[in-house]
């Protein structure tokens, strides 16, 4: 069976299960930061619990309560909540690997970005993707730690200068997803590494007659606290792959900076709100941020007062620089099927996809790190072409 044709399905496969784990870990992070911030205080006099709730789900009353820093015994039974966030990582790890390592020269290497041989891509990725976790580890155990202002303006410092680094690294589309990775790796990484092992010391202690050091629980909590600011710029991320106009501008690595902000200003607006304020300069200035994007990244319309080429030569210019991939039967050994459906090889073919083919050309996503080699003015006849309504002549 052909390569190419096996490595669609694991794509598939994988980012199916990478999407169920990430809404199941997403889904119960989300829960756990709404419980915490509706707490109330509790009525029974239990001087261990901190908060409770009553909730209705489902067609039945819920009774949660708080304990700071633990029951008086352990329950014979406890849940533990940890494998929808590892196999998040083991499944979208599995997914970068086989897109973005084992196809380096397309979707890492854009040599217009920066020439490097495939190896040396991965290698770099790889590096940064273990001293993201480290780095960030470290400071959150440094002296810096315990001020979570300051914590998050270096973070936000931080994010902008690994953005800089990746966008000056990589292609657009790769440098996004080295980010996407790397703030992944350290949401899982604060998991397995600091909130499961802290849990696990809690109930040891515990298990032994002793009182737990409330300092895990209080590490734990920071952590999970960084998380949840992180899974909207993380889920913009993961879905931007579709969006050229987001990562294929020179000033990609700002777009990514500020839609992350707009995501954590979000997220903090519903944190509040659970704790009952409404705090709508937030979402107001996430809005802002994206209505400037917006205008700022709109593609000039000087090109296309450019005068149509004739069809011929649009045709000439597909056949040399889209059709080695986009074809019934891709020559292009990465491909067993046209990427997308997207087949330019009749005429009624090149005009059915003529406005995409314009959003693909301008935001120069297409052809991917440009490996056929298209030249400016290739680019900028075929937009005057679309400009023109796709004429057939
Ligand atoms: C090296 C292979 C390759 C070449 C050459 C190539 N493409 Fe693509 N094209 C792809 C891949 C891969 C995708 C799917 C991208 C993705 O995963 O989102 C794609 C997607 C597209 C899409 C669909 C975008 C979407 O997400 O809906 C269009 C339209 C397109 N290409 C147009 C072109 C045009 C026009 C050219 C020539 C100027 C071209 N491509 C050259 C590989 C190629």
């Amino acid at each position: 069976m052909d390569a190419a044709y096996l490595a669609d399905w694991a794509n598939l496969l994988l980012r199916w299960l990478h999407l169920i784990a990430g809404v199941a870990w997403i889904g119960t992070s989300f829960y756990f930061i709404s419980l915490d911030n509706q707490l109330e205080p509790a009525k029974d006099g239990n001087p261990r619990v901190a908060g409770e709730q009553w909730s209705v789900h489902g067609g039945g009353f819920y009774h949660k309560q708080k304990y700071l820093v633990a029951p008086e015994r352990l329950p014979e039974k406890l849940h533990w909540f940890k494998w929808e966030a590892y196999w998040t990582w083991i499944s979208g790890f599995a997914l970068f690997v086989l897109i973005y390592w084992f196809q380096a020269s397309t979707y890492l290497v854009d040599p217009a970005v920066l020439d490097m041989p495939a190896w040396l891509a991965v290698l770099i990725s790889a590096a940064m993707l273990v001293g993201g976790w480290v780095g960030y580890d470290l400071l959150c155990r440094s002296r810096y730690g315990e001020n979570e202002a300051l914590l998050g303006a270096i973070g936000i410092a931080a994010l902008a200068v690994v953005a800089f680094l990746a966008c000056h690294l990589f292609g657009g589309r790769g440098a996004f997803l080295q980010v996407g990775a790397m703030t992944g790796t350290i949401m899982v990484a604060n998991v397995a590494m600091v909130i499961i092992p802290g849990q696990r010391k809690m109930v040891a202690a515990m298990q032994q007659g002793a009182a737990p050091d409330p300092k895990y629980g209080r590490w734990g909590k920071q952590r999970s606290v960084h998380n949840t600011y992180l899974t909207l710029p993380v889920l913009f991320i993961m879905i931007s792959p579709h969006y050229p106009m987001t990562y294929q501008s020179s000033w990609n690595w700002a777009v990514l900076l500020a839609i992350g902000l707009a995501g954590a200003l979000t997220r903090q607006f519903f944190v509040l709100r659970q704790k009952g304020r409404n705090a709508v300069w937030l979402p107001a200035g996430a809005a802002a941020v994206v209505a400037l994007l917006i205008w700022a990244g709109a593609p000039e319309r000087g090109a296309a007062s450019a005068e149509a080429p004739p069809f011929a030569e649009v045709q000439a210019i597909v056949a040399a620089r889209c059709a080695s991939c986009h074809a019934a039967r891709p020559t292009d050994e990465a491909f067993a099927a046209p990427p997308k459906g997207v087949m330019l090889e009749t005429p009624q073919q090149i005009r059915r996809w003529a406005a995409a083919t314009r959003q693909q050309v301008q935001t120069e996503a297409m052809p991917p790190g440009n490996l056929t080699g298209i030249t400016a003015g290739e680019r900028a006849r075929l937009i005057a072409w679309v400009a023109a309504g796709a004429p057939a002549e």
